[in-house]
């Protein structure tokens, strides 16, 4: 298996329960009338509960090993009104999704963040800045005139400080020890790269190691209003975490709810 499958499998696992940002879009796609897109939908954590539903839900991302899973789960789940292809957030060049409009259109989990990714290296700052406009602009071109768009962003912290090697987990998987490690590097202002170390033990004691990093652009709240304004979106809600409560300085996350200004 090469290490984007590999990444893919161990995503999937280290999230599986990670419930918080489901309910939340999850509550949202219950109230919309009309095709819903996910961007960067990555394994289908957030797009296949939505789809139990029976809405239509289409799902993009650049990463064809995290949208096998995403494949695999709507499968199991025998749903019709679900389209799930490659694209890119930067190019939106998909024929599928030509005159096509959706009624809400979300981006979770930071993926906005990862724009700052350039295969295993990154953009600059600045290319990431103007990444994250172009993305933002083929959004809206898709979007209703009356439809709902939602997205959620870690806010800037020290993560020097906070964060600089981390054990997620060691599971076993039909007889396979599988761990996931991590560290932190700041390569350049603004800009932090993960660095996720992956290994699986094998009964015989043979052990495969992968190194896979994934790099995220730290934007800051006062940044993120400018780009929305820019673009032509209007925050309707803002909150600092999927408890709802609303965004100050020191949230831990910055969570929009926007419409077409
Ligand atoms: C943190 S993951 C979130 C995945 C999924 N939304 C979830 O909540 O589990 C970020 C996702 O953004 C995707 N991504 C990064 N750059 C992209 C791009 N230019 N176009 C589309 N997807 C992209 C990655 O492949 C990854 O699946």
């Amino acid at each position: 298996m090469n290490k984007r499958r590999i990444y893919a499998e161990f995503y999937d696992l280290e999230y599986k329960n990670k419930r918080d940002d489901v309910d939340f879009y999850y509550r949202l796609a219950k109230k919309i009338k009309g095709p819903i897109l996910e961007c960067g939908c990555g394994t289908g954590r957030i797009l296949a509960p939505i789809a139990r539903l029976g809405k239509e839900i289409w799902g993009f991302d650049i990463n064809t090993a995290m949208l096998g899973i995403a494949k695999k789960k709507i499968e199991t789940l025998k749903v019709k009104k679900v389209k799930i292809f490659q694209d890119d957030l930067v190019k939106f060049y998909s024929p599928l999704l030509k005159n096509q409009q959706f009624n809400f259109i979300f981006l979770s989990f930071d993926s906005l963040a990862y724009l700052a990714q350039k295969n295993e290296t990154y953009y600059s700052p600045e290319e990431t800045r103007q990444r994250q406009c172009k993305a933002l602009e083929n959004i809206i071109s898709h979007l209703d005139k009356d439809g709902l768009f939602a997205f959620d962003l870690f806010s800037p912290n020290d993560l020097s400080k906070d964060y600089i090697m981390r054990h997620h987990f060691s599971q076993i998987i039909k007889n396979e020890t599988w761990s996931l490690f991590s560290a932190i590097q700041i390569p350049e202002e603004r800009i932090f790269q993960i660095h996720y170390f992956m290994e699986i033990l094998k009964m015989d004691g043979s052990i495969k190691r992968w190194h896979y990093p994934v790099s995220a652009y730290q934007a800051t709240f006062q940044e993120i209003k400018s780009l929305l304004s820019k673009v032509g979106l209007r925050p309707i809600k803002v909150y600092g975490g999927f408890n709802l409560k609303p965004y100050k300085p020191n949230s831990e996350q910055m969570i929009f709810v926007c419409r077409k200004k």
